[in-house]
């Protein structure tokens, strides 16, 4: 796909993966809109960055992604790519009564959010040129790492739903991408850290980002970047190696 001229909507741009394929699509002369809960954020990377547009949104509230989705097609209505980035990464002990609330909290972040905007943009997306919904998964939809079974079931589903709305778009103009990240120096994960200056690590963001791009420039539809090759390759072997480091 075309990475140039595109008025793009990504959801979770206050910080990590969003925020650097903001500034990366800003840079190759897109127009960007972000989105988060953390207003001070937004203001401070409005100030950094004036030409993207900002707007406090949590995916996690149904009313609030309809509200999100009639603002972006009244005001920008050339929008033509949206991108399913928003995120959080809980652990659960199954072994213990659950905790439902969080449970709930992060099936409706990374799952249900993303099935809920994509529904409210198809039609709006069906009219664009070089139209496109990507959504961010992780390689860990095929190696879970068990101490976070939510999260990962959550990546696990938005493979799978990233396949059925490609194959129930394919008639149509709008391209379906799956970027499938490794695991990527970012904020993910502060909410069940309590050091929250801690990083999880992994690869610097902007070298993902360049991976990703790449992807989207070559129609690579279903995109594993770095380390995620090989978890979407190896996954039976590679789910017993993995977590045995965490026992
Ligand atoms: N970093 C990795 O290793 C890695 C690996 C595989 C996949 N991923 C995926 O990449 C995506 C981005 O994560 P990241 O690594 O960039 O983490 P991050 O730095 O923590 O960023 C997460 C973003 O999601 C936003 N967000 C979370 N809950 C939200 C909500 N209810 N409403 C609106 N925005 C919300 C956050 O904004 P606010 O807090 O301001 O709301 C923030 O902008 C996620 O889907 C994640 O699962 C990351």
């Amino acid at each position: 796909m075309k990475i140039t001229e595109n008025t793009i909507l990504i959801t979770g741009g206050t910080s990590g993966i969003g925020l650097a394929f903001a500034e990366e699509f800003i840079k190759e002369g897109n127009k960007v809109i972000i989105t988060g809960r953390r207003g001070d954020r937004l203001d401070a990377i409005k100030i950094k960055f004036p030409e993207i547009i900002t707007k406090v949104s949590d995916v996690a509230d149904s009313d609030q992604r309809k509200e999100l989705a009639e603002w972006v097609q009244l005001h920008h209505p050339g929008t033509n790519i949206l991108i399913n980035n928003a995120g959080i990464q809980l652990d659960a002990d199954l072994t213990n009564p659950s905790n439902m609330e969080r449970v709930r909290s992060e099936v409706e972040t990374n799952f249900i959010a993303p099935v809920h905007l994509t529904s409210l943009f198809i039609q709006h997306l069906l009219n664009k040129e070089n139209a496109a919904i990507i959504n961010i998964t992780s390689g860990l939809a095929f190696v879970p790492i068990a101490f976070m079974p939510i999260y990962c079931a959550t990546k696990a589903a938005m493979h799978s739903l990233t396949l059925s709305l490609r194959y129930q778009l394919k008639d149509t103009t709008i391209k379906v991408f799956e970027i499938i990240p490794p695991s990527v120096d970012t904020e993910l994960g502060h909410d069940r850290r309590e050091d929250k200056s801690q990083s999880h690590g992994g690869i610097p963001v902007h070298e993902f980002i360049d991976g990703a791009l790449m992807a989207l420039k070559n129609d690579t539809f279903e995109a594993p970047i770095g380390q995620s090759v090989g978890l979407r390759e190896k996954r039976e072997i590679l789910f017993e190696h993995i977590n045995s480091r965490f026992n």
